[in-house]
């Protein structure tokens, strides 16, 4: 019998790529996204449903998973991948800017998961596949609220999986290095404010590096691939790099002091 798959922000980049990737290795895929309207590409592929889902939108959570539940029977995996980074200088931040990229990035994935747990645990097994990012276990400039989303599901995931592993349910993180999506352009949100020039040296160096980094780095469809590979491993591996091995292994092996020195140079 086919698997199920529910993943979130299959609009574009990863969770698009995933989507169709499982959908090719024969999967039902429960592709939700905010404006299903637009979903034209993936409303053409076999066994897929297209589902509006919102992550700062409990009505839409419940309601998602409740009609994937209903359609499909069974979910198997949810790929928790809706995001976006809120970047810029911590000071130029609004209350409700950083509201949203918690909402979205933290309680919209821990929502999710939530809304998930109780099928998973009747059914006796689940896998949860949460898409962290390398800015998970490390940091860059300018990045500081972004990361410390992605750090947030990291210690959450992390732990979840003592309480869960007895139940039959797996979690993993996936952390992507930099990835070509939408991510560095549509989705981000930049924070600035009118007359605060003091980070100006910062900003106008970092940023376009970071935003290089994001043009030159590797396919969503790669990581779409890590992504199949947790999903089916049948491990209990919890973390899984895709395009971040290089930078996860140094920051494992060096003291903090000589890390910091190395992402100094490359982005200051
Ligand atoms: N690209 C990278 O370098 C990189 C690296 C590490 C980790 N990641 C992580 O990978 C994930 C996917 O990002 P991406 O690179 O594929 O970027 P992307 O192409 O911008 O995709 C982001 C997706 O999240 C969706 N989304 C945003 N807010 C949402 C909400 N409130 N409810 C539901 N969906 C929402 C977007 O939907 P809309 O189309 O409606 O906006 C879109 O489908 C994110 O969690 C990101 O943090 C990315």
């Amino acid at each position: 019998m086919s698997k199920t798959v529910l993943i979130t922000g299959a609009s574009s980049g990863i969770g698009k790529a995933t989507a169709e990737l499982f959908a090719q290795q024969g999967w039902h895929v429960i592709a939700t996204v905010r404006s299903p309207d637009q979903a034209t590409d993936l409303k053409q592929l076999k066994r897929l449903t297209v589902l509006g889902l919102d992550v700062t939108d409990s009505d839409t959570i419940q309601q998602a998973v409740a009609a994937a539940i209903a359609q499909l029977g069974q979910i198997d995996v949810l790929v928790n991948n809706a995001g976006y980074a809120l970047v810029g200088p911590f000071e130029a931040s609004s209350p409700a800017q950083i509201q949203q990229q918690f909402a979205t990035n933290v309680f919209g994935l821990m929502e999710v998961t939530r809304a998930l747990l109780p099928h998973f645990r009747q059914q006796g097994h689940g896998t949860i596949i949460n898409v962290a990012s390398v800015g998970g276990r490390v940091t860059f400039p300018l990045y500081s609220l972004y990361h410390s989303t992605k750090w947030a599901v990291e210690g959450f995931t992390e732990s979840l999986q003592y309480e869960l592993s007895p139940l039959g349910i797996r979690v993993k993180i996936i952390e992507p290095g930099p990835i070509k999506t939408d991510f560095y352009d549509r989705s981000m949100d930049v924070m600035t404010q009118p007359g605060l020039t003091a980070y100006d040296a910062v900003v106008n160096t970092a940023m376009p590096k970071m935003n290089q980094a994001g043009a030159t780095g590797a396919s969503a469809e790669s990581v779409a691939q890590v992504i199949y590979q947790a999903a089916t491993d049948n491990s209990p591996r919890l973390r899984y790099g895709a395009n971040s091995i290089l930078l996860l292994t140094l920051r494992k092996l060096l003291p903090d002091s000589l890390f910091f020195q190395i992402v100094r140079r490359a982005l200051l």
